[in-house]
C-alpha cells in the first residue's frame, strides 16, 4: 500500500495534483520537492496570495493540508529514500540545441530525477512518470533505475523499482476541478502489483470505471494524443474564423451548429489568437519528432499543419490590427488586455500576446499591458527573453486600472478572456480613448453593439457580419 509518496517537481502539475491527493488521502505523507529553492519557498508562503501558481480553489485546499499531510521541501534525497512511490513531475520543454533541437523533448531534468531515484531510494519503490513524455521513455528511466537494483533481500541495500505512466490531463485554470472530478485516470505499466496499489490510491476519489490501465506505451502516446487532438480542433475552428471574416459568416453560429453534431461535440470550438500553454505546441513537436524517427514522414506533415495555422492566427491578427489603425501604429497608444495564455492562470508560456505583443513593440508603438493576475516584473521577464530591452523598455508600461489606462488610447486589444473584460464600461472608454477608435477582441467576448454604438470600432475574430 503506497504510504508515503514524493513528487519531483513543484511546477504547475506537481503542486495542485499532489495536494488534491493530500485533501483525498489523509492517512498518505506527501512530500513535494524542487531543485528551486524560491519556489519551494513560495510555496510555503503564510501569504496565500504569494503561491507560485493561481488557480481557482487552490487556496481553500492547500490550507487543509499543508502541513499536516503535505510538505514542501528541498529536502530531495531524504524524502525519495522514504518513499514508496514517487510521481516525476519535472518540466519537459523542447531542446533547444543538439540532435532534435527544436522537435525532441529535452529529457535531462526527468534523466537527473531518474539518476537521483537509484542513488537515493530503499526498499522496493513505485516510480511513476506524471510528465508528459515521448514515447518510450519509461525504458530509458528503467535503465537508469536498473544500474542500482539490488535484489538482496537480506542486504539492507535492498532496492528494486517498477516504473508506471500515470499522465496528467488537467488544464491550468480548472486544475482543481479537473483533479477532483477526472473524466479518467490513466495507468500504463507491465507490473500488476504497481498498477494496481496505484489504482487504489485513486480509488479514494475516483470511480473505478474512470480508471483505466494500459500498457506503458500507450500510456505514454495518449497523452500526446490527447494533446494533439484538443490542439487539432483550435486549429481547425481557427482557421474557420478566417473563413467568416471574408464571406460574412459568424465563428460563433458556425461552431454552435457545428458542435451540436453529437459526434463533434460543443467544446474546445472557440476561435481565439490561437492556443498557447506550455504543452500543446511541444507535445505537437514532439509527436512529429517521433513520426519522423519512425520514417512516418507524412504522419509528421500532418501534425505539423496544427502548428502552422497556429502561428498564422497570430501573424494574421498582427497585421488585420496594423491594416486597420491606417498601416502605422509608430507611436500610438494601444491598451493589451491580457498576458495569460488564458484566462484563471498566471501562466505565460507560449502564450498568444507574447508574440503579438512583439510583432507591435517593432514597430514602435506604445503598449499599456493589464492583466489581473501577471505582474508587471512577469511580463517584463517574458518580453525581454524575445526583444532587444533598449527598443521595448521606452515603449511599455503597466496599469491596473483598465479606465485610465485607455486614456489617449487608439486602439484596445483583448488578448485573454478574463471575465472582467466581458463587463467593460464602453460608455466610459468612448470618451477618454483617441478618435478613430478601434477594439480588437480576438477572444470574441464582447457584446459587438455595445460598443458601436459608442462609436469605437471594432474588429472580431470570425465575426463576418463586420465585414463592411
Ligand atoms: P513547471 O516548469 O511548472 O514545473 C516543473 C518543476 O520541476 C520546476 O519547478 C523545476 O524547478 C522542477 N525540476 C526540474 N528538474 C528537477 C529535478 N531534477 N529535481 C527536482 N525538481 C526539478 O512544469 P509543469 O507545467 O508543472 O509541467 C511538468 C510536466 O507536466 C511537463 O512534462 C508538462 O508537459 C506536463 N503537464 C503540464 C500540464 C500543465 O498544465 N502545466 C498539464 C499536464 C501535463
Ligand atoms: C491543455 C489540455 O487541455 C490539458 O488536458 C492538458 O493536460 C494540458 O494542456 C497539458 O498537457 O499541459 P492547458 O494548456 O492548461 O491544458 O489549457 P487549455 O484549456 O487546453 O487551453 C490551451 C490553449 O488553447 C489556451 O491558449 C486557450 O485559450 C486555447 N483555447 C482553448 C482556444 O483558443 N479555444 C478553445 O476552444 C479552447
Amino acid at each position: 500500500m503506497i504510504r508515503k509518496i514524493c513528487c519531483i517537481g513543484a511546477g504547475y502539475v506537481g503542486g495542485p495534483t499532489m495536494i488534491v491527493i493530500a485533501e483525498n488521502c489523509p492517512d498518505v505523507i506527501i512530500n513535494v520537492v524542487d531543485t528551486n529553492p524560491e519556489k519551494i519557498e513560495a510555496w510555503n508562503n503564510k501569504d496565500l496570495s504569494k503561491l507560485p501558481v493561481f488557480e481557482p480553489g487552490l487556496v481553500k485546499l492547500i490550507k487543509r493540508v499543508r502541513n499536516k499531510n503535505l510538505f514542501f521541501t528541498t529536502e530531495i534525497d531524504t524524502s525519495i529514500k522514504n518513499a514508496d512511490a514517487i510521481f516525476i513531475s519535472v518540466n519537459t520543454p523542447i531542446k533547444s540545441s543538439g540532435v532534435g533541437a527544436g522537435q525532441a523533448s529535452d529529457l535531462k531534468w526527468v534523466e537527473a530525477s531518474a539518476r537521483r531515484i537509484a542513488e537515493s531510494a530503499t526498499g522496493h519503490t513505485i516510480v511513476i512518470e506524471k510528465s508528459t513524455l515521448p514515447v518510450r521513455t519509461a525504458k530509458v528511466i528503467k535503465e537508469i533505475l536498473e544500474t542500482k537494483q539490488s535484489f538482496e533481500k537480506s542486504d539492507s541495500k535492498f532496492k528494486t523499482f517498477s516504473v508506471l505512466s500515470n499522465p496528467e490531463f488537467l488544464a491550468e485554470g480548472t486544475a482543481i476541478n479537473n483533479l477532483q472530478k477526472p473524466d479518467r485516470v490513466l495507468i500504463g505499466g507491465d507490473n500488476f502489483d504497481s498498477i494496481n496499489e496505484l489504482k487504489s490510491l485513486y480509488l479514494n476519489w475516483v470511480e473505478e470505471e474512470k480508471i483505466i490501465c494500459s500498457n506503458l506505451w500507450s500510456s505514454e502516446l495518449t497523452k500526446l494524443t490527447a494533446n494533439a487532438f484538443l490542439a487539432q480542433r483550435i486549429s481547425s475552428i481557427n482557421s474557420i474564423s478566417a473563413i467568416c471574416e471574408v464571406t460574412g459568416a459568424d465563428i460563433k453560429e458556425v461552431a454552435k451548429a457545428t458542435g451540436l453534431d453529437s459526434r463533434i461535440g460543443e467544446k474546445f470550438l472557440n476561435a481565439g489568437p490561437g492556443f498557447g500553454g506550455s504543452c500543446f505546441k511541444k507535445d505537437i513537436l514532439n509527436l512529429i519528432y517521433l513520426s519522423n524517427y519512425f520514417n512516418l514522414k507524412e504522419v509528421g506533415d500532418y501534425w505539423e499543419q496544427i502548428i502552422k495555422i497556429n502561428d498564422w492566427q497570430k501573424k494574421r491578427i498582427y497585421e488585420v490590427i496594423v491594416e486597420k489603425l491606417f498601416g502605422n501604429i509608430a507611436d500610438k497608444k494601444i491598451l493589451i488586455l491580457g498576458f495569460s495564455f488564458k484566462a484563471n492562470t498566471n501562466d505565460t508560456r507560449e502564450s498568444p500576446s507574447i508574440g503579438i505583443s512583439i510583432d507591435l513593440l517593432k514597430e514602435n508603438s506604445k503598449l499599456v499591458f493589464h492583466d489581473p493576475k501577471v505582474s508587471p516584473t512577469q511580463i517584463i521577464n517574458v518580453l525581454k527573453n524575445e526583444i532587444d530591452s533598449n527598443q521595448f523598455s521606452k515603449n511599455i508600461s503597466f496599469s491596473d486600472d483598465i479606465y485610465s489606462a485607455s486614456h489617449d488610447a487608439d486602439a484596445i486589444i483583448i488578448l485573454t478572456e478574463w471575465e472582467e473584460y466581458k463587463m467593460i464600461d464602453w460608455k466610459k472608454i468612448s470618451n477618454i480613448m483617441r478618435k478613430p477608435s478601434w477594439v480588437f477582441d480576438t477572444r470574441g467576448i464582447v457584446n459587438v453593439e455595445s460598443v458601436r454604438s459608442e462609436k469605437i470600432n471594432i474588429w472580431q475574430v470570425g465575426n463576418g457580419f463586420l465585414r463592411n
